[in-house]
């Protein structure tokens, strides 16, 4: 004991940091040299190299994601007679089967509109064609494509008239 103007106070150099806080304290001075070579750009890691790597990577998954989650937002084959004609082929082989042949429906909805579940617009129409609708619409992504269903939308359209 030390007594400085009356208080008191304990002079115990024979306590020191307990074994598990100075193995702690070393390891964290170990783990940060490690971590300033490894991760600071004076090393050989680069965030930039690290960043193309990863965005190298994802790029394919959502590049194939985007063309499927994006289509044209106008049918180009409206009014087009020849693509119409395709589309009216089309359309009695893979669609008037639950459809009608007038597109007013039969097992399935009508389709001429005006009214519609997913939506009358072109992108829509397209979307309920190529990827199916939970309903019961099968997808015909494999087995019209892209070129096809424009054509059967094109002479769906003309259905209305
Ligand atoms: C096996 C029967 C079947 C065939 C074949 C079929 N559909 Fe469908 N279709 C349905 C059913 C059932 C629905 C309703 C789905 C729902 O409500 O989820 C539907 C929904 C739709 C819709 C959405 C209607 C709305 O209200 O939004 C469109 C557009 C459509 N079909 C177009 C077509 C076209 C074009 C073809 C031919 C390429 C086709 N369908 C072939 C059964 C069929």
């Amino acid at each position: 004991m030390e007594d400085y103007d009356g208080i008191q106070e304990r002079q115990d150099t024979s306590r020191r940091l307990p074994a598990g806080w100075l193995l702690f304290f070393i390891g964290v001075i170990a783990w940060g040299v490690y971590y300033t070579f490894v991760h600071v750009p004076i090393g050989t890691w680069s965030q930039y190299q690290a960043y193309d790597e990863e965005a190298g990577a994802a790029a394919p998954a959502m590049t194939a994601s985007a063309t499927i989650n994006i289509p044209p937002a106008a049918n180009p084959f409206k009014g087009q007679v020849e693509e119409i004609a395709e589309g009216r082929k089309h359309y009695s082989e893979m669609c008037a089967s639950c459809h009608g042949e007038d597109g007013k429906g039969g097992m399935g909805p009508g389709i001429v509109g005006p009214q519609y579940v997913y939506g009358g617009g072109d992108g829509e129409l397209y979307t309920s064609v190529m990827d199916g609708r939970p309903g019961g619409m099968p997808p015909f992504k494999d087995s019209l494509g892209e070129k096809k269903t424009w054509e059967t939308l094109a002479y769906v359209e003309s259905l209305k008239k």
